[in-house]
């Protein structure tokens, strides 16, 4: 199994009451799919992909990558998952302020063996690949939000993760960036990548994805396979 949960839980104190976030979750990503996961505000999406990112950890169940339990790795282990693994982007993009578009790709490769110079040529490059090689230079603030998070998208991947989670990185943008984004998942997901897309979007979900994750109150509510759905719809 490439990337898995088993009964996951992470619950927060709220006062006296427990607020369960992500309530006994076992799901499973395959290498190479694009897996999107459902569901409304609130129901525990993104603690979930947190979890399996290694961003955070769980109040008890695991996480298993490559046979290997996040949780029972050490810190720095956990962090070399993050830092070589993974790759992310978020709704609201989380690009830093200050730097430029270039200056944001390349803090991506400060945890790997690049040289500056190299770092600045990868992440050049990565950026030119999605169409931003007049914006090198521009900070977040003079980029339009479809440019930004491409920014982002680039940060992301300029690394070569094997996994990408994306949590609701469309959720800002217009129809037309909203299409050139989900376009660009799905050709990093033709050329290897692994891709777990969160999404309140249901049509997008199903258009796009492999599979279909659906959550409700914290627990898997529904799993939708869409090739086995195309064999029985004929
Ligand atoms: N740090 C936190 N402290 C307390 N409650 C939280 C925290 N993070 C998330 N929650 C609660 O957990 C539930 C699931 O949240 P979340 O995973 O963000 O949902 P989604 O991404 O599907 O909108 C919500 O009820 C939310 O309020
Ligand atoms: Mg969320």
């Amino acid at each position: 199994m490439y990337l898995r949960s088993i009964n996951l839980c992470r619950h927060y104190k709220r006062g006296t009451y427990i607020v369960k976030a992500l309530d006994d979750v076992s799901a499973e990503a395959h290498r190479g799919e694009f897996l999107s996961i459902v569901g409304s505000s609130g129901s525990g999406k993104t603690t979930l992909l947190n979890l399996l990112a290694g961003l955070d950890t769980p109040t008890s169940g695991v996480v298993e990558f490559n046979g290997a339990s996040l949780t029972g790795m050490s810190r720095r282990e956990r962090s070399a998952y993050r830092a070589h693994k993974v790759g992310m982007v978020f709704q609201s993009f989380n690009l830093i302020s200050h730097y430029t578009a270039l200056q944001n790709v390349e803090t991506a490769l400060l945890f790997n063996d690049t040289s500056p110079k190299q770092r600045k040529m990868l992440a050049a490059s990565m950026l030119e690949q999605l169409g931003l090689a007049d914006r090198l230079t521009h900070r977040p603030a003079d980029l339009s939000g479809g440019e930004q998070q491409r920014v982002a998208l680039a940060r992301a991947i300029v690394k070569k993760p094997e996994i990408l989670f994306a949590d609701e990185p469309t959720g800002n943008l217009d129809f037309e960036n909203t299409s050139q984004i989900i376009s660009l998942l799905k050709s990093l997901n033709s050329d290897g990548l692994t891709i777990v897309l969160v999404t309140h979007n249901l049509e997008m979900a199903n258009t796009h994805s492999h599979r279909i994750i659906k959550m409700r109150w914290g627990k898997i509510s529904e799993e939708d396979d869409m090739h086995s759905h195309e064999g029985t719809k004929q």
